[in-house]
């Protein structure tokens, strides 16, 4: 089947690539070809997060969290944005540069946090709280940024909270885990948005203790989306930047690792003679630490998002602008900040 554009565009729908089995997709080594081709074609570059399926992460032009990626989407001077990470994130890459096409694999690539807050909320507990300031965290969505004074990432949360005026109360939103792990870092009182990460909220803290007894030299390191018993335990607290650089730097040879189980994938390539552990889950059938949302992307979605730019990030004017103030307060202030 040799089909034009609009026979393919009338061919998918409007979420992710569900009737993509109709269309034609190189496989294997010819798959990634087709997508270095398309990227030269299409003067496109590749963003990638850890948490992304690990072929992704080898074809990608850049690898980073979610803060290297905003930057990265901000600089870049190629005609297209192939974000491979969740919606959020592609939409952040929209709003810091928008005259560039941005497409994502699968826009059914959300997040627990990003859709359980929203604009709406913000401006009711405004209401609730006139003299507060609104710190969010990027794991949301633009109406959500719109309505907030400033956003944070895990990497930057603690800088950006120390540096808010003590004068002032502070609405933290959506990540209650983070946030409480925010408040007792800064010491600042924070008013907290009920809202979790499914895979960080899924790590189980007796299971995890008994890894630990398990593995008496390993030390146990946790994304601050984990829930206050597992942040306890642990032997370090850290973004997935500040994870990486501590298991590749750190003299200790064996690792538990409670974050999104995408990141091995990096982590033993930088640390590949050190013992890595994912660590457990309440579900004792699954004992997967993965995020189904950023493992919606794959190769194949990928190279049909580059050659059809579709689905295409879009959004409002009025609103990008809106939202796009609390990520330049965010860039500011963070600028000290690998
Ligand atoms: P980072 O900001 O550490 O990249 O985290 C993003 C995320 O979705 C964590 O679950
Ligand atoms: Fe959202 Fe959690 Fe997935 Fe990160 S790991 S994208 S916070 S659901």
């Amino acid at each position: 089947m040799n089909e034009t554009l609009e026979q393919a565009k009338s061919n998918l729908p409007v979420q992710g690539f569900l009737k993509y089995k109709d269309l034609i997709i190189p496989q294997g080594e010819e798959l990634k070809q087709a997508i270095l081709d398309l990227k030269k074609e299409k003067n496109a570059v590749i963003l990638a997060h850890y948490y992304q399926p690990g072929e992704i992460q080898d074809i990608a032009d850049f690898l980073g969290d979610s803060l290297q990626l905003a930057r990265q989407a901000k600089e870049t001077n190629a005609d297209m944005i192939a974000f491979c990470g969740v919606h959020f994130m592609a939409e952040a890459a929209k709003i810091l540069n928008p005259t560039k096409k941005v497409v994502l694999p699968d826009t059914l690539a959300g997040c627990s946090l990003a859709d359980g807050c929203s604009g709406e909320g913000l401006r009711k507990m405004r209401e609730k709280h006139p003299n507060a300031l609104i710190a969010t965290y990027i794991n949301c969505n633009a109406e959500t940024k719109a309505e907030s004074d400033i956003i944070v990432t895990s990497s930057n949360a603690e800088t950006i909270i120390n540096a808010l005026p003590t004068d002032r109360p502070i609405i933290f939103a959506p990540d209650k885990n983070l946030g409480r792990y925010l408040s007792k870092k800064t010491g600042r009182d924070m008013i907290l948005w009920d809202g979790s990460c499914i895979v960080h909220e899924a790590f189980s803290m007796e299971r995890i203790a008994k890894q630990l007894a398990d593995h008496p030299n390993a030390k146990l390191i946790a994304h601050p989306e984990s829930e206050t018993p597992v942040l306890d335990l642990a032997h370090f607290i850290g973004s997935t930047s500040a994870l990486l650089d501590y298991v590749q730097k750190d003299d200790c040879q064996e690792f538990i690792i409670a974050t999104e189980e995408g990141i091995l994938h990096e982590m033993k390539k930088r640390a590949p003679h050190k013992t890595l552990i994912p660590a457990l889950v309440f579900d004792e059938s699954c004992n997967c630490s993965e995020c189904f949302y950023m493992k919606r992307n794959t190769m194949e979605k990928l190279y049909l998002c580059m050659k059809y730019e579709l689905p295409e990030i879009l959004i409002d004017e009025e609103l990008r602008l809106k939202a796009l103030k609390p990520i330049e307060a965010m860039l500011d202030l963070s600028k000290s900040i690998k």
